[in-house]
């Protein structure tokens, strides 16, 4: 089965960059569709028109959610997109005319199916025909936006990452396993994933062309993003919700934000989480308040079992050296991500790659329609909690186990009250006075 796939990433992947090694020309318009055409047993996952239609709801209609229905079109037959909530109107309004613009055959948005404010979402997921959500809201409010799914009975697409704080990663944990009873699949936005050059790599490392795994480096080094400053007629949780990029509270730092993907990459290599954190960092450059009160840099140490220790780094500073990359180095030799293996037995991808942003939907949908819908909740919550134990450390200044972010920190950056109004902000953090929680 051969489709023609249409690229529609408003910003080319994450904010400056899509740091999957492809780029929007290379968005070959092959069969997405043939990446789970191995995992479906034959005869199972075909559309039939009416009774398995995916009728979508977005939550959080900004780029990503904007670019992840249109994608969810066009991976799968049947497709629609019902429903959107997003706390501002401009920005809904924004969408809808997008989705209008690219997909809209399969806009079928009525006017009482649009909401805004800060529970809107509520309404959305109460409406009964929705199957399958695509959930873009800044990070900190994604365990709360998947536990209302997953308790209406809704599939989801969520974005990553998946939480701000350990409290987070564990609701999202339980809102995974809760999806698995229910027989509720969950892809999460890490499209390494779902890439051939990635996958193909990730079979080879696991069959062990490089030999034994012995150390690794990790890097999402980039410029600076855009930046909202406040006016005012803003009030802070309005303000918070529009900058999200620069509060800890919505977006996990830029640590948890984007340098998640690569840390996900390098649990996926080791297949493992690891055992001990320590990072430092910190906030040279962007200083000024609109910045909010995360950090512009950090370098962290990731140890696996076995005392195999991985370097990571992430910067946003503009006018600086740029590296979005995964290498994993073995005891014959070392593998990049991105589809390249040196040392005793080379290789190099060589095929057409498909867009991943459209085949994470097709995976989804197909296993949706074959009965046996995928659940990346649990593995996400893992990866998104590496990056949060590095963020805190860093923070902090101290060491952290695995064990204990996981089951003991009381982290929890949710604000007092999901209102429009005042919201106090944690200062920034100070390593070796900022309290480990
Ligand atoms: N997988 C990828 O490559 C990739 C690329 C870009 C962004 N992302 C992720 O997608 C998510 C959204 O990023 P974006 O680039 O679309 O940002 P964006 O700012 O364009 O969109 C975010 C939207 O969420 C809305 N919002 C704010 N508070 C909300 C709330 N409480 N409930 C619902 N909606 C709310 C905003 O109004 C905005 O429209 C983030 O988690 C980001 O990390 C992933």
């Amino acid at each position: 089965m051969i489709e023609q796939f249409k690229a529609e990433r408003d910003k080319g992947g994450d904010v400056n960059g899509n740091g999957t090694g492809i780029t929007r020309r290379d968005f070959i318009k092959t069969s997405a569709a043939a990446s789970l055409a191995a995992a479906i047993p034959s005869g199972l996952g075909l559309y039939a028109a009416g009774s398995d239609a995916i009728r979508v709801g977005v939550i959080g209609c900004g780029g990503r959610g904007t670019g992840a229905a249109i994608d969810a079109v066009n991976s799968s037959p049947g497709v629609e997109i019902v429903a959107l909530f997003d706390p501002f109107q401009d920005r809904l309004d924004g969408s809808l005319k997008t989705l209008r613009e690219k997909v809209p055959a399969a806009v079928k948005v009525k006017a009482d199916a649009c909401f805004t404010g800060l529970d809107g979402y509520k309404k959305l997921l109460a409406i009964k025909d929705i199957n399958y959500i695509v959930t873009a809201a800044p990070p900190g409010f994604r365990p709360i936006h998947l536990k209302a799914a997953v308790e209406a009975g809704k599939h989801v697409f969520m974005e990553k990452p998946v939480a701000v704080d350990p409290v987070g990663v564990r609701s999202v944990i339980a809102s995974s396993a809760l999806a698995e009873q229910k027989g509720l699949g969950i892809v999460a936005g890490t499209q390494r994933r779902h890439q051939k050059k990635y996958l193909e790599t990730m079979k080879r490392i696991h069959d062990g062309a490089i030999g034994e795994l012995v150390g690794g480096q990790c890097y999402w080094n980039q410029g600076d993003l855009w930046v909202i400053k406040k006016t005012a007629a803003m009030s802070d949780m309005e303000w918070h919700c529009r900058n999200w990029l620069y509060f800890s509270w919505t977006s996990g730092d830029h640590i948890v934000e984007q340098h998640v993907h690569n840390i996900d990459v390098m649990n996926w290599a080791f297949r493992a989480t690891p055992v001990k954190v320590v990072g430092m960092g910190g906030r040279q450059e962007r200083t000024a308040p609109e910045y909010g009160n995360i950090y512009d840099h950090f370098a962290v140490e990731f140890e696996y079992p076995g005392g195999v220790r991985v370097m990571s780094m992430c910067r946003q500073i503009k006018g600086c050296a740029d590296r979005v990359e995964e290498k994993v180095v073995g005891t014959k030799g070392y593998a990049f991500g991105y589809g390249e293996i040196g040392g005793a037995n080379p290789w190099k991808f060589e095929g057409d790659e498909v867009n991943p942003y459209v085949v994470e939907h097709t995976d989804l949908i197909a296993s949706i329609r074959a009965g046996k819908p995928l659940n990346e909740g649990k593995r996400i919550a893992e990866s998104t909690l590496c990056a949060i134990l590095g963020r805190m450390s860093a923070y902090t200044g101290r060491a952290i186990s695995w064990e204990w972010g996981l089951t003991s920190s009381k982290l929890d950056l949710s604000p007092a009250k999901y209102e429009f109004g005042p919201n106090p902000v944690d200062p920034v953090a100070i390593p070796g006075k900022t309290p480990l929680v």
